[in-house]
Order: structure tokens, then C-alpha cells, then sequence
């Protein structure tokens, strides 16, 4: 038997065995590996929208920058999303104006808005061809909702000095699901991989350098190593999605979901450009109440793309509901065609991670307990204007300027009011632990055909096994490296996810999502000494 190490993921391109229609469309984009040890200004960890944002600003600002980025630019979450660019937030304005209060929740708005505002601004400024508009949004109640819910975010709406209305109709939904909605006017959708393309261009331009295939690690306020090499920095932002610099503060304040995406094509002119999402199912036994969000983007002459994403559930924990990750597509194919009848062929699937912080808003500051230590962390659905956001505070801090938001966002904020259940969320944490003595979900390696993968218990041990297309097994313990929770084989993605607090690995074992930073322990047997 042969255990040598094969990719079935390219995660250089991406986290998952499927490809988003962003990634598939366009060429990697890649720079050259770190080969020297090197001095900057800022060291930036991250080249998703967060770090080359960040890297952008502080260009701008005078300063010297370095971004690493483990795999190519876009190959974490970012060449996943499904780009609303929107200010439409999905825990609720009157839900963080219970959590903060009306006057934060005022600046959430109008932090929104800016970072709208600011990725417009740097697409005509950096002459970015990524197919930015300025669309409408359109949030409609679900079949769980009732309309007492879009009237008390109306209210919300316009206390925190949006310009919203009231509709009756859903703009472009059939008729009968489409009854009251709220209009979010001039939010915005691009596409993000050419959009990441002209930011770094634009980087490179200034005089930033970027590396990819080129991993930090042993990240200290001297800077980190990465590719063997050491890096000086004066400033290190963490803008890994996930921090991969904690053990025990942030992924207490915020938990994994794994959210799906489907692509159809719609004859063109059938729909007009906009942003829709419902209110989210409020039967749902997540605490986040998963919502569907849909959008069209410019395919070929013929078609748009009608992207439409949702059924999420916690990181590794599918089969609670009963509902495995590949049914989790056909349940969205049947949601959106029930109110998008003009779609077609679905070209395109693939699904995600998102982190969904404890009071709603994302992490943007100084790492709690470091001074010169940054992270960008809890996008919660909203990664695009929060990593923007990220970049735009953390230039200011970093350039000694004071920022309306930094307060609002700093990771060591205290909030004594939380979304949902906080006690059920860590709760749930803890649970994740009882598969240490539940059985695996594979009883051996025989079992498992080629491409298939899954846990294995051995006496007390857990192991993560993967048989490759050439018949090969790879096997890993399956304990996870960063606080020792069992993982869950996810079939779609083909990765062996964490359920604890979201960390992901190939097939192979190579770590693809902190918090976790190292890797499984590969496990090396002969395939005849059955496990
Ligand atoms: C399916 C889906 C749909 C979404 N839809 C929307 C949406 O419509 N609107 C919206 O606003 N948000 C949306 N989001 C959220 C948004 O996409 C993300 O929050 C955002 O892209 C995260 O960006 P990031 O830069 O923080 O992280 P990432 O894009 O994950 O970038 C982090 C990078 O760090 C790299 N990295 C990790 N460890 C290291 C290391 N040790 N050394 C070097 N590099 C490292 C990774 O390879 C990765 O490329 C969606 C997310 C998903 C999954
Ligand atoms: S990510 Fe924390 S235990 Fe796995």
C-alpha cells in the first residue's frame, strides 16, 4: 500500500473539492514564493479581502508593506463568497440595537455604507474591471417569519439613518412568495476574484510586495518565519479569516457554519441586477437561524448567473438535522427554482465557511493583550464590507489616526448582551468533545472506495482516513491539533473539518483553517494490519 501524500484539493487555488464560479472563471493569481528572510514596516498574514485591503490602505498611506499568503490571492474564503456588498445586515438592526444600543447601532450603518462607498471609490480609482454595480437589495420574510419582523427592521432601518423602504411586492420573485419586503437602495456585487486581481495589481504597484505559497508561522511581535525564513516586522496583521495566533480568546467569541451555493443560468434581461435575502428559518435548531441570499452576476451573451446560497449549518455537524452536505444543494436548487422559476442549468456548486460572532459584528483591532499584533476576524456573513472595514481601521491605528469604528470594533469590546444563546453556542462546543467515545462513522478501511473518506475509531483512537482515486489510503489521527476535538469527514468538500471551532484539513492532513496552525499527524500502517 502506498500512503505517500497526493492533493486531491488544490488548496493553492482553493479551500474545497468544489470551485466557485469566481475561481473557475479566472486565472490564480500567484506571486513569487518568500526565498530570503526580509525587514518590512507591516507584515500582513492573509491574501483574501481583508489582507489586500488592509495592504492597499497602508500602501497608501506611506508605509512599507508585506502580505504572505499560504496558498494563491483568494484562496480562502474569499474565493467562495457570493460578493453582496451590502450594509443589508443579516443579524438584524434591531437586534444590535437591543445588543449596543441606537447610537452603535448608527455606526454599524453608516460603517457599511463607507466601506461600499470605499470599494466603489478604489474600482474607479484603481480602474478595477471586476463588474461592480450599484444594485438594490431586497430583504423578504421567510415562510417561518411573520411580517411584525421586516416592520421592526424597518424601524430599525431608518432610527440607524438608512434610507430604506417599504415594499409590497419582491421585485423579481414569483408573485406569491413574494409579499413585503425591505428596499436597501445603492448597495453594490462585483466580481471578487478580478476585484482581488486589480487590488493586488495596485499593491504591487505602490511597491508592496506579495508572496504566496508562503505560510507564516511562530507569529511573535518580532514578526513571524514563513518558508523557513524569518520576517521583521513592526506591525503584524493577522488577516487569516480565523485568528491562527490564539488558543483561547477569539474562537470563544464566535462559532463555524458551513453555508452552500448553487449557480444557474438565467436568459439574460429575465432578472434585474439585485441583491435578495429572506429572513432566515426561524425553525432552524441553529442559533444563527440560516438564511437564503441570492444574486445574478454577468455570465456570457446569452445568460446571467443566478448565484443563490444558504442551508447552513454548524462546521461539521450536518448530519445533526439529517440533512448530509450533498442534500443540502438540492434542497437549495428546489428553494431557489420555487422562486426564481427562470433559472436553468446549474452550472456551478460549492460551499463554505462563514464565523458568526458572539454580538454580531466582526473582530477589527488590536489582537486582545498585543500591542502591535492586528486581526481581522468574525465576518459574520459579511465578510466583504467587514474585511474592508478591517483594512480602513486597522491603517488608522497602525498610522496613529483616530477612527470613528475602533471602538465599536475592537476584538477586546465587552458586550453583555449577546446574539441568541451564548450558553447553547459554547454548549455546543463542548458537546463536540463526546466523540471521543462515540464510534467513527466508517468501521474500516475496507469500507472506503476510492474518494471516499471518514472516521475510523481503534480502540481509543480516532483516525482520519481518505482512500484516493489511486486506490491509496492516506490516514491521520484524527484528534484536532488545535484543542483536541474529534473531526467530521465532509463529503462534498472532501476535508476533514473540525466541529469544535472550524478548523479544516485535506484529505492528506495539510491544515486549510486555523485556529488550528499545524497540520494532522500522518499515521503510517501497513493496509493488511486492518484498523
Ligand atoms: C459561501 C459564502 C458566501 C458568502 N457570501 C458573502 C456575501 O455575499 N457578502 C459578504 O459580505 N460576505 C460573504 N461571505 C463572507 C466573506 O466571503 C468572507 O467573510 C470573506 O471573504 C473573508 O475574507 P478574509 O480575507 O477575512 O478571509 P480569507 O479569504 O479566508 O483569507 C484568509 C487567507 O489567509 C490565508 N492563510 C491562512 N493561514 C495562513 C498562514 N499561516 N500563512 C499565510 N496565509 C494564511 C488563507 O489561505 C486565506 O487565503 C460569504 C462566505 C461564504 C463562504
Ligand atoms: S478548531 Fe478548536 S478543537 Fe478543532
Amino acid at each position: 500500500m502506498n500512503t505517500s501524500a497526493s492533493e486531491p484539493i488544490d488548496s493553492n487555488i482553493t479551500s474545497g473539492e468544489n470551485k466557485s464560479f469566481w475561481t473557475a472563471s479566472t486565472k490564480p493569481i500567484i506571486f513569487e514564493k518568500l526565498k530570503q528572510n526580509i525587514e518590512t514596516d507591516i507584515l500582513i498574514v492573509g491574501g483574501g479581502i481583508a489582507g489586500l485591503t488592509t495592504a492597499y490602505c497602508l500602501l497608501k498611506a506611506g508605509r512599507k508593506v508585506i502580505l504572505v499568503e499560504d496558498g494563491y490571492i483568494g484562496s480562502g474564503e474569499t474565493g467562495r463568497t457570493t460578493a453582496h456588498i451590502t450594509c443589508a445586515l443579516d443579524d438584524r438592526y434591531f437586534e444590535l440595537e437591543r445588543i449596543f444600543g441606537k447610537e452603535k447601532a448608527m455606526l454599524a450603518a453608516n460603517s457599511h455604507m463607507e466601506a461600499i462607498q470605499f470599494i466603489a471609490n478604489t474600482v474607479k480609482h484603481e480602474n478595477i474591471d471586476c463588474n461592480f454595480k450599484r444594485v438594490p437589495g431586497y430583504l423578504f420574510l421567510s415562510g417561518s417569519d411573520k411580517k411584525e419582523t421586516l416592520e421592526k427592521e424597518y424601524a430599525a432601518t431608518k432610527s440607524a439613518g438608512l434610507l430604506t423602504e417599504m415594499l409590497e411586492q419582491v421585485p423579481g420573485l414569483e408573485a406569491e412568495n413574494g409579499k413585503w419586503c425591505i428596499k436597501f437602495p445603492e448597495q453594490g456585487q462585483f466580481h471578487i476574484m478580478k476585484y482581488l486581481r486589480g487590488l493586488a495589481d495596485a499593491i504591487t504597484g505602490m511597491g508592496g510586495k506579495i508572496y504566496t505559497e508562503t505560510k507564516a508561522e511562530d507569529i511573535t511581535k518580532e514578526g513571524a518565519k514563513a518558508n523557513g525564513y524569518d520576517i521583521k516586522a513592526k506591525h503584524i496583521v493577522v488577516a487569516t479569516n480565523t485568528p491562527i495566533n490564539d488558543l483561547v480568546t477569539m474562537h470563544t467569541k464566535q462559532w463555524p457554519y458551513r453555508t452552500y451555493v448553487i449557480a444557474a443560468k438565467v436568459p439574460k434581461g429575465k432578472l434585474a441586477y439585485s441583491l435578495w435575502w429572506d429572513t432566515g428559518d426561524h425553525d432552524s435548531k441553529w442559533i444563527a437561524a440560516p438564511y437564503h441570499y441570492v444574486r445574478l452576476e454577468e455570465y456570457d451573451n446569452q445568460y446571467d448567473l443566478l448565484i443563490s446560497g444558504g442551508e447552513d449549518h454548524k462546521t461539521g455537524q450536518a448530519d445533526d438535522e439529517n440533512i448530509l452536505e450533498e442534500n443540502r444543494y438540492e434542497k437549495l436548487i428546489e428553494w431557489t427554482k420555487k422562486r426564481f422559476p427562470a433559472m436553468q442549468e446549474v452550472t456551478y456548486k460549492w460551499s463554505g465557511q462563514v464565523m458568526e460572532p458572539i454580538d454580531c459584528m466582526a473582530f477589527l483591532g488590536r489582537n486582545p493583550g498585543s500591542n502591535n499584533i492586528y486581526i481581522i476576524t468574525g465576518d459574520s456573513g459579511n465578510g466583504m464590507t467587514h474585511g474592508t472595514l478591517g483594512g480602513i481601521i486597522l491603517t488608522d491605528i497602525i498610522t496613529g489616526n483616530k477612527n470613528p469604528w475602533e471602538d465599536f470594533y475592537s476584538p477586546s469590546r465587552i458586550t453583555l448582551k449577546t446574539t441568541g444563546d451564548y450558553l447553547h453556542e459554547a454548549g455546543n462546543m463542548v458537546v463536540q468533545y463526546a466523540d471521543w467515545i462515540t464510534k467513527g462513522d466508517v468501521k474500516d478501511a475496507d469500507e472506503l472506495k476510492p474518494g471516499q473518506g471518514g472516521i475510523i475509531s481503534s480502540g481509543i483512537n480516532k483516525i482520519a482516513a481518505y482512500r484516493d482515486e489511486q486506490n491509496n489510503l492516506h490516514i491521520c489521527t484524527a484528534v484536532c491539533p488545535h484543542l483536541g476535538a474529534i473531526l467530521q469527514w465532509n463529503a462534498e468538500e472532501k476535508s476533514f473539518d473540525c466541529p469544535a471551532h472550524g478548523s479544516r484539513f485535506t484529505t492528506v492532513g495539510k491544515v486549510i483553517n486555523g485556529p488550528a496552525s499545524t497540520d494532522l499527524k500522518r499515521i503510517q500502517v501497513k493496509e493488511e494490519n486492518k484498523i
